[in-house]
């Protein structure tokens, strides 16, 4: 495990175990990869922009303290702050076979300037041979409380979207998020399979999505999660991303371990809330 220059010169903690290969980035706390048995899990756009300032595509970019333009729209940068802030790292432990990564962002200046408490996350990464565990723990450091929407932005490497199935979220109801679709509120009533721009909000469900994806799957286990997003741009989309290539649209899927809209999170001063996701193949 160790700390290297990066793309764009950005902090990267790189982790090269007998069970698998890593790389987070201290901009974000951002996982940019996960390998274990060399084969890459997580999904990375050829165009990402590596730079201050900037979200990473791909990878699992976090959302916080808001999910798009927060609960009620409006709020400026899209998906919180979190993203585009450098985290500090205060901790990486390994057994040769595990991995734990800690990563810490507190409140500043620049974050009050934009959301307006104090609050501490400890954000553990930890990656081993069939699981990627990344465990979101945000505490109200302040005097008040507050509302906060989450989202651990995973990208998935699927060989075709197009013939790539999302299970076990049957029964649950969801937000239709594409522009111009029905809202709903719909419940889904099968797998998910894609043939068009999908943007869909999964709300007050716990569910387990598995992501089959040709010969192997990926499982998503959630604690502490109520919300999951499924997100494919499709071509219009994808074309429109300047950081996303054109045609790379067929190789990804998102599968969002979160709690957005009206499964955001109050704090009372000095309360804690864990969001975990479990990645296993
Ligand atoms: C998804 C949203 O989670 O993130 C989509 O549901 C959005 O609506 C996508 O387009 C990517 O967002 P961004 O800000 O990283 O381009």
């Amino acid at each position: 495990v160790r700390v290297v220059a990066g793309r764009g010169g950005l902090l990267a903690v790189q982790v090269d175990v007998p069970a698998c290969r890593g790389e987070v980035y201290l901009h974000g706390g951002h996982v940019t990869s996960w390998s274990p048995l060399g084969r890459e899990v997580l999904w990375l756009s050829r165009d990402a922009v590596f730079k201050p300032g900037t979200a990473i595509r791909g990878g699992v970019p976090i959302c916080f303290p808001w999910f798009a333009g927060g609960p009620d729209g409006g709020l400026a940068p899209a998906h919180g702050f979190a993203r585009t802030t450098e985290w500090a790292l205060v901790g990486a432990t390994t057994d040769g076979q595990w991995v734990e990564l800690i990563l810490a962002l507190t409140d500043s200046e620049q974050t009050r300037a934009q959301w307006p408490h104090s609050f501490a996350v400890d954000y553990r990464v930890r990656m081993g041979e069939d699981e990627l565990a990344l465990l979101f723990t945000v505490t109200n450091t302040g005097d008040a409380p507050f509302t906060f929407e989450e989202a651990l932005h995973s990208y998935f490497a699927v060989e075709d979207i197009r013939s790539t199935e999302v299970d076990g979220l049957e029964g649950a109801s969801y937000l239709d998020m594409v522009p111009g679709a029905d809202r709903g509120p719909h419940v889904l009533d099968g797998p998910i399979t894609f043939t068009g721009e999908t943007d869909r909000t999964f709300q007050s469900t716990g569910a387990t999505a598995v992501i089959r994806r040709g010969p192997r799957s990926v499982t998503v286990a959630r604690d502490g999660s109520s919300s999951a997003i499924v997100w494919n741009p499709w071509v219009d989309k994808a074309a429109a991303m300047a950081d996303f290539g054109d045609d790379e649209w067929t190789g990804m899927v998102c599968v969002e371990t979160a709690n957005v809209k009206a499964d955001a999170v109050t704090l009372e001063p000095g309360a804690t809330h864990t969001m975990t996701a479990y990645i296993t193949i």
